[in-house]
């Protein structure tokens, strides 16, 4: 754990927010306030109890695309538009990635399931449907934003989530919603102590995206738990769509593959078993954040989530999140010199103060 010195973290932020277009340092110093009288970046010590572990890693997961697939005949008529068909008000995925994901759920059964990143819901209603059976199985669905993404700033804006109570209402008992910014600032309130068994990740797919959010719900999954990526293949149809091809192939254990259908040669949806021993790929996903971004985060985002790796990461590697989100957040290539310079001043003078403590 590093615990960053308030005043030094204050310090810096201005330096690097004076140089930065449209932020406030004002609201910002206003965010770190608050943060000091939680006592936070002073007294951070939560840890997470011993993780249990699945037993996901014995299971034969080979045709898994076809395993109790007939159970989505339930959703067929609200949900798909036929093999191989996406309506993008409904489902955001194929039915065969659909029967992929519902495959998985059934082999596993999971009692704790992660999504993270709805959009209407059509995810959402597939895996309720397929832990409709599974006694105490619950699913703890998070999204960036609370009205639905594709309606935002029309009138009458549905919220995200809101094919749930309309397809599935009587599963509604399952089924708990966080939405309204990062995910990871729901997770010690709101997921159970002994861990995630299966995580369903489906967000920006553009740099930093998915490369943040599996290191947000990483500390929390199970031992040998299960990561799904959706999208994996999504780099075809632009080159701005490598985040989740790279995160996959970044993840270390056994993978679930579809094979029933590719996208240019390609599934689409890909799975991994994680590794028992997690920390042995923490390099590759934090230096993942060097790739670069295609969108900035907020202030606010790079707070949270600085507060929540603070928690569970070593210095070493919450130097790359402080260092990229520097560069990229100072535009990066556009401004390379300067941005540079921020980076490295920010990252140096946080830890050369840590190590003189
Ligand atoms: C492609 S849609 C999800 C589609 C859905 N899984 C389905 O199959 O129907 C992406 C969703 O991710 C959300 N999102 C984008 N970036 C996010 C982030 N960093 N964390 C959480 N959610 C995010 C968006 O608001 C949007 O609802």
């Amino acid at each position: 754990m590093f615990v960053v010195p308030y005043e030094l973290f204050i310090n810096i932020e201005q330096v690097m927010l004076d140089k930065l277009q449209n932020n406030k340092p004002a609201a910002f110093l206003s965010t770190l306030k608050t943060l000091k009288t939680e006592g936070f970046l002073l007294n951070n010590s939560i840890e997470l109890s011993e993780k249990q572990r699945t037993n996901y890693e014995k299971i034969d997961f080979t045709d898994i695309e076809f395993f109790e697939e007939n159970i989505l005949a339930n959703l067929e008529e609200y949900l798909f538009e036929g093999v191989g068909k996406i309506d993008f008000t409904k489902c955001e995925m194929s039915y065969k990635q659909v029967a992929f994901l519902n495959g998985v759920i059934r082999k596993t059964t999971p009692k704790t399931i992660v999504e993270i990143g709805l959009s209407a819901g059509g995810s959402s209603c597939v895996i309720l449907n397929a832990i409709r059976d599974i006694e105490n199985a619950k699913l703890y669905s998070f999204d960036y934003n609370t009205i639905w993404y594709r309606e935002e700033g029309k009138n009458n804006a549905r919220k995200t989530g809101f094919l749930v109570e309309q397809i599935v209402p009587e599963l509604m008992g399952k089924w708990e919603l966080h939405t309204g910014g990062v995910p990871c600032k729901y997770f010690n309130k709101y997921l159970p102590n002994e861990g995630v068994d299966v995580c369903f990740i489906d967000t920006a797919h553009r740099n930093p995206g998915e490369h943040l959010n599996i290191l947000e719900i990483l500390p929390f999954m199970k031992k040998n738990g299960i990561i799904i990526l959706h999208d994996t293949a999504f780099h075809i149809s632009s080159p701005i769509y490598t985040t989740n091809i790279n995160l996959i192939n970044s993840l270390k254990g056994k993978r679930i593959f579809l094979k029933t259908e590719k996208t240019m040669g390609l599934p689409n949806i890909s799975a991994v078993v994680l590794d028992e021993n997690i920390d042995d790929m923490l390099y590759c996903l934090f230096s993942n954040l060097s790739l670069p971004w295609d969108y900035k985060i907020t202030k606010d985002d790079f707070v949270e989530m600085f507060k929540h790796f603070s928690k569970y990461y070593s210095k070493d590697l919450l130097q790359f999140y402080i260092y990229y989100c520097c560069f990229y957040m100072s535009n990066g290539f556009r401004n390379q010199k300067t941005a540079v310079k921020i980076a490295e001043e920010m990252t140096t003078r946080l830890f050369k103060n840590e190590c003189e403590k």
